[in-house]
């Protein structure tokens, strides 16, 4: 009977949606219970999964390391030999920037005092030294005895991405569109090692900041630590006073009260701008390998800027920047949910980087930050959302988890097991196509990307893009994007959309076995893309004029709304 199979059709249909939900929602439950169990301390002892654990963690490693600058032929088991006489090596490895460095994590603090106590003061004729001791040493050999015949022994952690074209040629060799994108993944994410590295380098600049503030810690922040920083990236660093503040210290109800006498400043801001002021002048007169040092105390978000020569890093310090410390939190905590948040995210900013939508050059370019936010914004609005909205973040806060500052509301939960995901099972491949998709028809003329309400609302004020920095919510965080940029980028989406479309490209090329096989999917969309092509197709798509007279008052109507409430 024909109505019969339609029927039993349905009903297999049903049983077939049933099984995928029930297929995803363990996956996803699996994903759910490692981050539970790693955050019980069941699984993953040696990474721990809050944020403020990994700090902790890292830190404590960083204060037991030290950084050698070491001859170029060092052979590795003599180093190790020489440096265990002051006590256990935990770890060490070697990596090149302007010389061979090692970095060499003792099992003691007492082992640094130790081997800090046997270095000298370098004599160099001619040259004067300004005497400031550190962790950041150099190992000079004084006899050649056993050192250039001998094999090295040495291998060195690479710090950077490799080229371009190399990744473009590894991902030709994979079989998938999800396979290159978890190998990009792989071959762009930060190292141990380099991770490592980042802590170490905050914990030398403690060191210095400690000459005036001995109790303050340097934390790093920003891409160095919410899981979605790119080898090379820069070290965005905050100096944390919160030990010298005393906050928390409750008055006594009587008696006699002990105060310490201050210098008062007329704001929190100049407050900032004295402190980064002589930090950076300290960092510029005595920091080792610290060089370039430019204090920009004006900017919105004062900072003291330098490069650190020895591990190759661009630092950025600043202080009194808490919500920037939320903000990374976040990310970090998103980008722990679901391994496809971090993939898809790396894979927009290496895509983005390549066609010149961001740039290492401030400028009216789309941020690394902004682009993050894009990603996210997107993944909340597929059907089932792939990630929850702050908003539902917030309300699943506990009381402890209460956090304002500077009158922003930056509560979020911290337990990730309170989190709940739904069933999503879309894959990476799908999720880049409908991510270019999504942003190549996004109304940006007339809304604004909201990732606590995980809906686009009305925009607040004219600006190109709007993107509500999640915290800071009267602050659009990419208000330096100009139209012509925004426009490239809508552009690139529609093109990459497009190309991902197309056969010939989704599927991999035959080659011949040794042979490197031509360039398809991915790989495809890292290639310079056909600018003629794009502006053609762009001309097409642009909104007619009626639009963007609709939008502009539907903006202004808004407005006068929100001045009469
Ligand atoms: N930040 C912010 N609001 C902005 C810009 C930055 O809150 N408008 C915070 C974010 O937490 C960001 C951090 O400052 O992660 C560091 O900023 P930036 O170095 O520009 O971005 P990263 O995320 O570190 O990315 P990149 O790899 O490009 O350095
Ligand atoms: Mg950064």
């Amino acid at each position: 009977q024909p109505r019969g199979r339609a029927r039993l059709v349905k009903c297999l249909r049903k049983v077939e949606t049933c099984l995928h939900r029930s297929i995803a929602t363990n996956a996803v439950a699996t994903q759910a219970e490692a981050t539970r169990k790693d955050d019980a301390g069941e699984k993953g002892k040696d990474v721990p999964k809050s944020l403020h654990a990994v700090h902790a963690k890292r830190q404590e490693q960083a204060e037991r390391s030290v950084l050698i600058n070491c001859h170029s032929r060092i052979n590795d088991k003599n180093f190790i030999k020489h440096l265990s006489r002051h006590g256990e090596i935990q770890k060490h490895f070697f990596y090149e920037s302007y010389g061979i460095y090692a970095v060499v994590e003792f099992a003691s603090q007492d082992s640094v005092a130790s081997l800090l106590n046997e270095a000298a003061i370098p004599s160099i004729s001619h040259d004067s030294m300004v005497p400031f001791k550190s962790r950041l040493l150099s190992l000079r050999s004084l006899s050649s005895e056993g050192l250039p015949n001998q094999q090295s022994g040495r291998q060195c952690k690479p710090q950077t991405t490799a080229p371009i074209n190399e990744l473009i040629q590894r991902l030709s060799r994979e079989e998938t569109i999800d396979q290159q994108i978890t190998s990009l993944t792989e071959s762009y994410q930060l190292t141990e090692e380099n991770t490592r590295l980042r802590f170490l380098v905050c914990s030398l600049l403690k060191d210095i900041a400690a000459a005036y503030f001995p109790e303050c810690t340097i934390k790093p922040f920003g891409s160095s630590v919410n899981g979605f920083g790119k080898l090379g990236c820069d070290l965005d660093m905050f100096l944390d006073l919160d030990g010298i503040s005393g906050s928390g210290v409750k008055m006594p109800k009587s008696g006699l009260w002990l105060e310490y006498q201050m210098k008062r400043a007329s704001s929190e801001r100049a407050v900032t701008q004295s402190i980064l002021s002589v930090i950076g002048e300290c960092v510029e007169q005595f920091g080792p390998g610290c060089v370039g040092v430019q204090r920009i105390l004006n900017a919105r978000c004062p900072l003291v800027r330098f490069a650190h020569q020895p591990s190759g890093f661009q630092c950025d310090l600043t202080t009194n920047n808490r919500v920037a410390m939320k903000s990374t939190e976040l990310l970090y905590l998103y980008g722990e949910l679901d391994p496809r948040v971090r993939s898809l995210v790396f894979t927009v900013r290496c895509w983005a980087r390549a066609h010149g939508v961001t740039s290492s050059i401030p400028g009216a370019w789309i941020t690394n930050f902004s682009l993050t936010i894009m990603v996210l914004f997107f993944l909340q609005t597929r059907s089932p959302p792939l990630i929850p909205t702050l908003d539902h973040l917030r309300n699943l806060a506990s009381p402890a988890d209460k956090s304002v500052i500077e009158g922003n509301d930056c509560t979020f939960v911290s337990n990730f097991s309170k989190i709940q995901l739904h069933s999503n099972i879309e894959t990476l491949e799908q999720l880049l196509y409908r991510f270019f998709e999504f942003y190549a028809s996004f109304p940006f003329s007339r809304m604004s990307i909201n990732i606590r309400k995980g809906k686009e609302q009305n925009k607040p004020e004219v600006a190109p893009l709007h993107i509500q920095n999640p915290f800071e919510t009267s602050l659009n965080v990419s208000k330096n994007v100009n139209a012509a940029q925004l426009d490239r980028f809508v552009a690139l989406c529609q093109e990459s959309a497009w190309l991902l479309q197309q056969s010939g490209i989704s599927t991999p090329t035959a080659h011949k076995e040794g042979d490197t096989p031509a360039p398809w999917g991915l790989a495809t969309l890292l290639l310079p893309l056909d600018v003629a092509k794009i502006k053609s197709r762009k001309k097409r798509r642009r909104e007619p004029a009626s639009d963007r007279i609709k939008s502009l008052l539907e903006s202004l109507k808004n407005k006068n709304q929100q001045n009469t409430n």
